[in-house]
């Protein structure tokens, strides 16, 4: 019995005091990581104000910065930091953030700043990844940003590698594009051949309105602008300047325009394609007319589409939504679902086009274009 009593007795005190001890330290904890944080941003504050510092010369500064860095999170902050400090072996983290913060302002100073530091090469070796994830063309969308000489000289190296991922290249050619001088270039690129096909129907209204002469005269004959269709836009320099009219641009999505039946916003629409709810988050205005005048241009990651012929001659063209052992599922354009026995396929093959038609733009007029980019622009993460 009185072993029994003083058990009980232990755990009765012990658990309070192990409490109270715990309790305290934590608040030691957090209280000394609070404290090293501000001493750290005195630190760098100060550092920041001065002229010319190298922040890597002294080791003990640099250690200060980098954890200072550490502790800013996803605060746009650090970029300021690592540019004026000169800190370095940064560049992973700078390139990660970027992903992260998606097409902003902050990722193409952080892009520009990892090329300043470590050279073009760290950017190039990963967009010419053999294997480009979803991280790659988030990346080579914000590189594409850039207007900087470096970078469009480094979208014409990529361009011309044929091993590129065609998205990639894609944006390479969008890129360039924006920028007259590259004109001549980009004729004498399709004449050899560099130029992925979809993105030629992008190139044709900028090259064949071009300032430059001679760029007109031979993209009248090298693209002509295609006899099926009525009209011809207007180049895509002029069409992200115009203002639309977002409401508008609901309606023709909702409507005539078809979108909704394939891409859901919030919890309407259908889920053929992906998700536009936070469609303006993710791409630019200039992403956004490429999407829907040239979809095959830049199809996106996991939405490739395939063809399936079974051993009776089906033949289902759709996305890809279940791959196992025994069978695998299409999803067509039209949402249904079509599930085939492994055994039963003769041929599975990916396609080369998008499974979103490449005319849709014809539905609605110019105006209603811009309108319609208007409202999906505006669809922001919250
Ligand atoms: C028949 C189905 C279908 C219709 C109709 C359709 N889309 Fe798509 N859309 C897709 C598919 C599938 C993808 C993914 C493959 C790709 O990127 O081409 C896609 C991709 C996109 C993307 C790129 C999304 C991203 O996350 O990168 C945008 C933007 C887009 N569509 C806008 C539109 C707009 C605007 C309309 C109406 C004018 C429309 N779509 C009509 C099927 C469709």
């Amino acid at each position: 019995m009185r072993h029994n009593f003083s058990a009980k007795r232990f755990f009765q005190l012990s658990l309070p005091l192990c409490l109270m001890f715990c309790t305290a330290q934590w608040a030691k904890s957090s209280d000394t990581t609070d404290k090293q944080k501000i001493k750290d941003r005195i630190v760098v504050e100060s550092l920041m104000r001065l002229p010319n510092v190298d922040a890597n010369e002294n080791g003990e500064l640099k250690q200060t910065a980098l954890r200072y860095v550490e502790s800013l999170g996803d605060d746009p902050k650090q970029i300021e930091i690592v540019r004026k400090l000169k800190l370095k072996g940064l560049s992973a983290r700078l390139l990660s953030k970027a992903v992260e913060w998606g097409m902003s302002t902050q990722s193409v100073q952080a892009v520009e700043l990892v090329a300043q530091q470590d050279g073009l090469e760290v950017l190039k070796k990963k967009l010419c990844d053999a294997n480009p994830t979803e991280s790659t063309f988030t990346l080579a969308r914000i590189v594409a940003l850039s207007n900087k000489r470096e970078f469009l000289q480094l979208q014409e190296e990529i361009l011309s590698d044929r091993d590129v991922n065609k998205f990639i290249r894609t944006e390479a050619v969008v890129s360039l594009s924006r920028n007259n001088s590259f004109h001549p270039k980009l004729v004498q690129l399709i004449r050899d051949g560099k130029i992925p096909e979809d993105a030629k129907t992008l190139l044709g209204p900028t090259l064949r309105n071009s300032e430059n002469e001679e760029v007109r005269k031979s993209a009248k004959e090298l693209l002509p602008a295609s006899s099926g269709s009525s009209r011809e836009l207007p180049p895509m320099q002029q069409l992200v300047k115009r203002q639309g009219n977002s409401a508008e641009g609901r309606k023709l999505y909702f409507g005539v325009a078809t979108c909704s039946q394939c891409h859901m916003v919030g919890t309407e629409g259908k889920n053929v394609g992906p998700s536009l709810t936070e469609i303006g988050s993710k791409l630019t205005k200039e992403a956004m007319y490429v999407s829907i005048v040239s979809p095959s241009a830049g199809i996106s990651h996991n939405y490739e589409s395939f063809a399936v012929r079974t051993s009776d001659d089906e033949v289902v063209v759709g996305l890809l939504v279940s791959d196992t052992e025994q069978s695998i599922t299409l999803r067509d354009a039209k949402g249904i679902e079509y599930k085939f026995a492994k055994g039963d396929i003769d041929e599975l093959k990916k396609q080369e086009k998008s499974l979103m038609p490449e005319n849709l733009h014809e539905l609605i007029t110019e105006q209603g274009l811009v309108d319609l980019v208007e409202y999906l622009s505006a669809l922001k993460k919250q």
